[in-house]
């Protein structure tokens, strides 16, 4: 669970992205940190909902930038951005009616995979979009 840890193989090619990514890769690790503890089940669920709403803001400041970039994927990846809420408000359920209010370890593979293969495949793609733009600025009217 030490995984948990941004890296420069992380990079979209977008500040205000990226730090939007380590603040999230952040919650994943601190919400791992609070289930080794067993801290009360409301501190945990705090934590979870802060991590749910920061991924809604997220998503929506992607959707943004694939907006503005015309990035012709931008509906499938909507999909799964939205795939991904699901898992998390399935296992906000799961937390929910859970006596101890720890997570299941299912919720950090879920968190893993979502770090390997969607900010280090599906987001990469835009973001190499974006840095191709950058290179050759200004060609739009
Ligand atoms: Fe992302
Ligand atoms: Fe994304």
């Amino acid at each position: 669970m030490e995984t948990f840890t941004w890296g420069p193989h992380f990079d979209v090619g977008d500040d205000k992205i990226n730090r939007e990514h380590q603040k999230l890769i952040a919650m994943m690790r601190n919400l791992a940190q609070l289930c080794k503890k067993s801290v009360p089940k409301q501190q945990v669920l705090f934590a979870y909902d802060a991590l749910i709403q920061f991924t809604e803001e997220h998503f929506a400041d992607e959707e943004e930038l694939m907006a503005e970039l015309n990035y012709p994927d931008l509906e499938n990846h909507k999909k799964i951005h939205q795939q991904l809420l699901d898992n998390l408000y399935k296992y906000r359920e799961e937390l929910v009616v859970s006596v101890y209010g720890v997570l299941p370890s299912s919720v950090f593979d879920f968190f893993q995979n979502w770090l390997m293969t969607h900010i280090l495949i599906v987001d990469q793609k835009y973001g190499a979009v974006l840095k191709e733009k950058k290179k050759t600025p200004s060609k739009e009217n």
